[in-house]
């Protein structure tokens, strides 16, 4: 069973941060399709420290995500401190995440994210210090490298488990590979081994046998979905199913995805505002609308739309298209 310091999750089955898109609306949805634990998109701790009213926004967690992490990201001991520790004393998180992955440029220039990887000793600095400061548990997402020649994961998950991280989730890529190639599960496999926190394996997970493989190859604790998941929460409700009964559930129909992207939408506008709502929403319609007979035109509808009833009008019409086409290939 995955348990974090004190917090116990129901299954093994994790949903990945993942920066404009795992905000509470999306969580949500995720874990009402029964995900063990959900991740929050990453946090600037600058942000949290200025408290601009965007990042604080992004501090919001609905009591029903729970158990959820809360990632920060930053370069700086005393700036990462300050946020954790903000976090620790006025949100709802059951676990503070640090994030130690992150590719981008933007990012890594300011030492923060992938930056870390090259240096097991700053890492055991970072935690140590925010370990030292915080009472919920502190956990590290990591990539397993900088490039192909400085892969220091299990130096690096030592330094976490020795500052008093209570577990690493590892992403098999390196920081120049971005998210190129394939993800490296033998290090996962080598990560776990050298550490006794629990480790949550992460990279090309597509279906819900590829959980079972990673778990069953790697012995890590916990698996780690981003990219499957996106406008596909059943990938998370269908892998739970498979690793408890091994039964392969068939994909969801239109209609059923269409109703949960309208679910979905109807959160974010919430959360947000109806404007702001339906503009990033277009981009998770384009995910849901994946897979779906016949996607290819609505997709470049979605993009036009500005109201909510403008795009809920299109995508409930093409689910009825979808399903009459769906029932006579069926009859077919
Ligand atoms: C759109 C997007 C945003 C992401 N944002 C974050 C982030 O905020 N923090 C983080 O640690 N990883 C982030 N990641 C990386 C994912 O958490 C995950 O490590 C990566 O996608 C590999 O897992 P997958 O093969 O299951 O997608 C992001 C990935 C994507 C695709």
């Amino acid at each position: 069973m995955l348990k974090i310091g004190n917090i116990e999750m129901k299954n093994p089955v994790v949903l990945a941060p993942m920066a404009g898109v795992c905000n509470s609306a999306f969580r949500l949805t995720v874990k009402e399709f029964g995900a063990g634990l959900v991740c929050a998109e990453m946090v600037s701790d600058k942000g949290i420290i200025l408290q601009n009213e965007r990042t604080m926004n992004m501090l919001y967690i609905d009591e029903r995500e729970k158990p959820l992490s809360l990632q920060i990201f930053g370069g700086e001991k005393e700036s990462l401190v300050k946020a954790a520790s903000f976090v620790d004393k006025n949100t709802n998180a059951d676990i503070i995440d640090i994030n130690m992955g992150c590719p981008v440029p933007k990012i890594t220039k300011c030492d923060a994210g992938a930056k870390w990887l090259l240096d097991p000793d700053k890492i055991y600095e970072m935690v140590a210090a925010v370990t030292d400061v915080v009472s919920k548990p502190v956990t590290v997402k990591m990539r397993m490298g900088w490039d192909e020649d400085h892969i220091y994961a299990v130096d690096n998950a030592r330094a976490v488990e020795r500052a008093g991280g209570q577990a690493v989730a590892l992403h098999g890529r390196t920081r120049v590979q971005m998210y190129e190639g394939q993800a490296n599960w033998d290090i996962i496999k080598e990560v776990k081994e050298s550490v006794n926190i629990p480790v949550i394996g992460n990279g090309d997970v597509q279906t819900p046998q590829d959980a079972k493989r990673m778990l069953d190859e790697t012995g890590v604790d916990g698996v780690m979905i981003g990219r499957a998941a996106l406008g596909n929460p059943w990938m998370i409700y269908r892998t739970v199913r498979y690793l408890e009964t091994g039964e392969s559930m068939g994909e969801p129909t239109a209609k059923e995805k269409i109703n949960v992207c309208l679910l979905h939408l109807d959160r974010l506008i919430a959360l947000k505002n109806e404007n702001i709502a339906v503009r990033e929403m277009r981009k998770h319609a384009a995910w849901y609308l994946k897979g779906i007979r016949g996607n290819a035109h609505v997709r470049k509808q979605v993009n036009a739309c500005e109201t909510r009833d403008e795009l809920a009008t299109l995508l409930t019409n093409f689910a009825e298209e979808a399903t009459e086409k769906e029932a006579s290939t069926q009859a077919g």
